[in-house]
C-alpha cells in the first residue's frame, strides 16, 4: 500500500520508509552488541509493533525467539488511562529470561509503564524496551526506552502498524492524517 491507494487521506508524511530502515539498522546494531553470548526473547505488543518486530527481528544476528502480548488501556477515546486488561497473554515464562518489549509508539506511556512492571513481576533477568516512535507526553513518565528511533511532535500519525479505527496499518511509512478523516 502506498500514498496512491489512500487517496487525500493524508496530510503529511513524516518519516519514509527509508527514514524507518535506517534507523532500524542502527537499533538492531546496538541490540546485537549488547545482548551478544546473551539469551534474548523479543515482546511484540499487538497489533501496531507487527511492522517493528517483522523488521527489527530480521536485520538481528543475534538469535532470537518472540512472543505476542495484546493488552487493551481503558481510557475515554484516545487517551490511555493506565489502567490495562491483558486481552492475549504470552505464552512463555519469563523467569531468567532477558526481555526486550517491540512497540510501535509510546504516547501517554501509561500502557508500558504497567507492562514493564507486569512483565517484571514474572522473574525475568531483563526488561528493556525498544520503540520506533515516541510523542512529547512519554518524556513525563518513567518509561526508560532503551532503543529508540524517532521523537515525532504531539500529532495523531498513522501507518507502519499504526492504524485510525484499524485502517492504515498496511502504510509503509508513517504519516499524519488529513483532518477530513477525522471529522467523517
Ligand atoms: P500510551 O503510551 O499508553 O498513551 O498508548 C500507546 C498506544 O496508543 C500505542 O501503542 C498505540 O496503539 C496508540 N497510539 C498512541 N498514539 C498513536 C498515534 O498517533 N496513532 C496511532 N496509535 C496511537
Ligand atoms: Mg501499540
Amino acid at each position: 500500500m502506498d500514498q496512491s491507494d489512500v487517496g487525500t487521506d493524508l496530510e503529511k508524511i513524516l518519516l519514509s520508509e527509508e527514514d524507518l530502515g535506517k534507523k532500524l539498522d542502527e537499533m538492531a546494531a546496538k541490540i546485537d552488541e549488547d545482548y551478544a553470548g546473551r539469551d534474548l526473547l523479543l515482546v511484540g505488543v499487538l497489533k501496531g509493533a507487527v511492522m517493528v518486530m517483522a523488521d527489527l527481528s530480521r536485520r538481528l544476528h543475534h538469535p532470537i525467539t518472540m512472543d505476542w502480548m495484546a493488552v487493551s488501556s481503558y481510557g475515554s477515546g484516545t487517551k490511555s488511562s493506565g489502567v490495562v486488561r491483558i486481552l492475549k497473554d504470552l505464552d512463555s515464562d519469563l523467569s531468567g529470561r532477558n526481555v526486550l518489549i517491540v512497540e510501535d509508539i509510546i504516547d501517554s506511556g501509561l500502557t508500558l509503564s504497567w507492562l514493564v512492571s507486569n512483565l517484571r513481576s514474572r522473574g525475568p533477568a531483563s526488561v528493556e524496551i525498544a520503540a520506533m516512535l515516541r510523542k512529547p507526553d512519554a518524556a513525563q513518565t518513567d518509561v526508560d526506552v532503551k532503543y529508540l528511533g524517532y521523537d515525532i511532535p504531539n500529532e495523531f500519525v498513522v501507518g507502519y502498524g499504526l492504524d485510525y479505527a484499524e485502517n492504515y496499518r498496511n502504510l509503509p511509512f508513517v504519516a499524519t492524517l488529513a483532518p477530513h478523516v477525522y471529522s467523517g
